[in-house]
């Protein structure tokens, strides 16, 4: 592994951390924490407003459904039910350690992100099985960040390249990428989401 090899963290990080976000609810008082649920919501709105945006020529969601209170609530539940499915994935897949992007299983994780593009596609007739998958890859995608010390060395900046192109180089099991911080406070400031 030569000197430009990034380096992915083990668990040395926090061991309160090492299953990454809290799913539904902040138990650790610091309110700049986020749950999957915050993070699926914002994003797959960021995501709409996107589309919309550039499909659809109008200005936001709201100017997009207009009138159409009806319309704009089904999408409102199928977002909801998209958060409910990545929050759920961390209970239900409990014990299949690269859905949550453990450390030794980077490579399954991202392998596990790639194949969900296909995945998705074949099961675009059957809405609820669509929405339980893709929340499934979502989670997997959530977990890179709060599993790995990616944004301990990036900050902000999304890894474009996970689950996508090739996976950068990771650190050996036995190397240490960080050092240990007892302090959990701390560690919270710098993983929170921006
Ligand atoms: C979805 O349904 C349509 C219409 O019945 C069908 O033509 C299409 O092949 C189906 N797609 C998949 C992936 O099952």
């Amino acid at each position: 592994m030569n000197s430009f090899s990034i380096l992915i963290l083990t668990f040395s990080i926090c061991f309160e951390l090492s299953y990454g976000f809290f799913a539904r609810t902040i138990r650790d008082g610091n309110g700049m924490t986020k749950t999957h649920l915050d993070i699926t919501a914002a994003g797959t709105l960021r995501a709409i407003d996107k589309y919309i945006k550039s499909n659809k020529g109008s200005g936001s969601i709201d100017d997009f459904f207009g009138e159409d209170t009806n319309g704009k609530d089904t999408m409102m539940k199928k977002v909801f039910a998209l958060r409910k499915a990545v929050a759920d994935t961390q209970e239900n897949r409990k014990n299949t350690a690269y859905i949550h992007c453990h450390a030794d299983q980077i490579d399954l994780a991202h392998n596990f992100v790639k194949s969900c593009k296909k995945k998705l596609s074949s099961r675009i007739n059957d809405t609820n099985e669509f929405i339980t998958q893709l929340g499934e890859c979502l989670y997997t995608i959530q977990s890179f960040y709060s599993n790995t010390n990616w944004v301990e060395m990036y900050g902000g900046k999304v890894y474009e390249n996970f689950g996508i192109n090739t996976l950068m180089d990771v650190a050996a099991l036995e190397e240490d990428t960080c050092l240990d911080n007892a302090d959990y406070k701390y560690v919270q400031s710098l993983f929170r989401v921006r």
